[in-house]
């Protein structure tokens, strides 16, 4: 028997470079050897969307054509909506007593997001709860892997966590998964040089761009802010443009060469910006037709999802008789 991935994002927007490297490359590659299931976080996004429901269900088919754009197959992997689980909100109740609020205060990227999100002392519940959520999405598969970028390692222990305690007051039902992070391409940089590409920083090069819009992001790359005349030496550490060639340029040696130079000086940012634009529009070409041709039939997108979303409910249902049963409470 294959073993089993899950893996998800919220549906808030579409996805960018960030998640292709951080993520979504490894899902394209290892559907083939496991049984995967890449789950749309509905329910997840209304943690702190409570008041926009459209944009959480308009990103709904954004990010499943991203996902199919990029080579996530439907026939290799179940593609499904959270919110059509209801087997998977009831296994978070019953996780919750297992866990303390002292703890749910510790997550480190919870709490990055509460700073970020400026709730100050007016946390939604659910928000700060969202971990044990994911703790269920997961373990609720029986999932082994979990591809994910850097920033979900805190919810994988969380959910590890979880199973155990479960295991242990109840008997074995859950596996313990596995975080799987990619090496460290993975970290890409946001367009103005923060150290995150994110949708809320406004720095993002989103999978769905158009060539124009691309272009526009790539001249206006952070470089070296103190480089402002061709012939002045310029820094090669933090700067964006450097950054990227050194993902999307496979020749090495040129790009050695273009740093040594941009180090000395003589070698102007526009001419570094219109080599990596060709780079990057030669990469997302053929996933924007993908996308263009998905999206001219979004019925057949939900209908992908449609199906998908009726296994991984019969997954999640046989999962949840054994919770119950463990747990005493199969009364009928
Ligand atoms: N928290 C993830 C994110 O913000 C999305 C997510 C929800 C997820 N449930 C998951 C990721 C389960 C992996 C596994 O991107």
């Amino acid at each position: 028997m294959k073993k089993i991935i899950l893996t998800g994002d919220r549906p808030t927007g579409p996805l960018h470079l960030g998640h292709y490297f951080g993520s979504l490359r490894n899902r394209v590659a290892l559907q083939h050897e496991y049984d995967q299931f890449v789950m749309l976080a509905d329910v997840q996004a209304l943690t702190d969307n409570a008041e926009n429901p459209e944009k959480v269900r308009n990103n709904i088919l954004q990010v499943a054509l991203d996902y199919l754009a990029v080579g996530i197959d439907p026939k290799q992997t179940t593609i499904f909506i959270q919110s059509m689980i209801p087997e998977i909100a009831e296994l978070t109740i019953f996780y919750l007593n297992l866990v303390t609020l002292a703890r749910l205060e510790r997550n480190p990227t919870v709490k990055d997001e509460i700073k970020n999100k400026g709730f100050d002392n007016n946390i939604p519940a659910g928000f700060l709860m969202y971990p044990v959520s994911q703790a269920a999405d997961i373990t609720i598969f029986n999932a082994h892997l979990v591809p994910v970028g850097h920033d979900q390692l805190p919810m994988i222990e969380q959910t590890v966590e979880l199973a155990r305690k479960f295991n242990r007051i109840y008997g074995e039902v859950f596996v313990e998964p596995e975080a799987l992070v990619p090496e460290d391409v993975g970290r890409l940089v946001g367009i103005d040089g923060k150290a995150k590409m994110s949708k809320s920083l406004g720095n993002a090069i989103y999978l769905s761009d158009s060539p124009d819009e691309l272009t526009k992001k790539v001249m206006s790359m952070y470089t070296d802010p103190n480089h402002l005349k061709v012939s002045d030496p310029g820094q090669v550490e933090g700067n964006v443009v450097f950054a990227y060639l050194d993902i999307f340029d496979q020749n090495k040696a040129e790009v050695a060469e273009l740093k040594a130079q941009y180090q000395r000086g003589g070698l102007g940012d526009v001419v570094l910006k219109k080599r990596l634009n060709v780079l990057i529009q030669d990469f997302l070409a053929p996933i924007r037709a993908r996308r263009e041709s998905f999206a001219k039939d979004p019925d057949a997108v939900m209908q992908i999802l449609k199906a998908g979303t009726a296994h991984a409910r019969s997954v999640a249902a046989q999962t949840l008789c054994k919770v119950k049963k463990a747990m005493k409470i199969d009364y009928f």
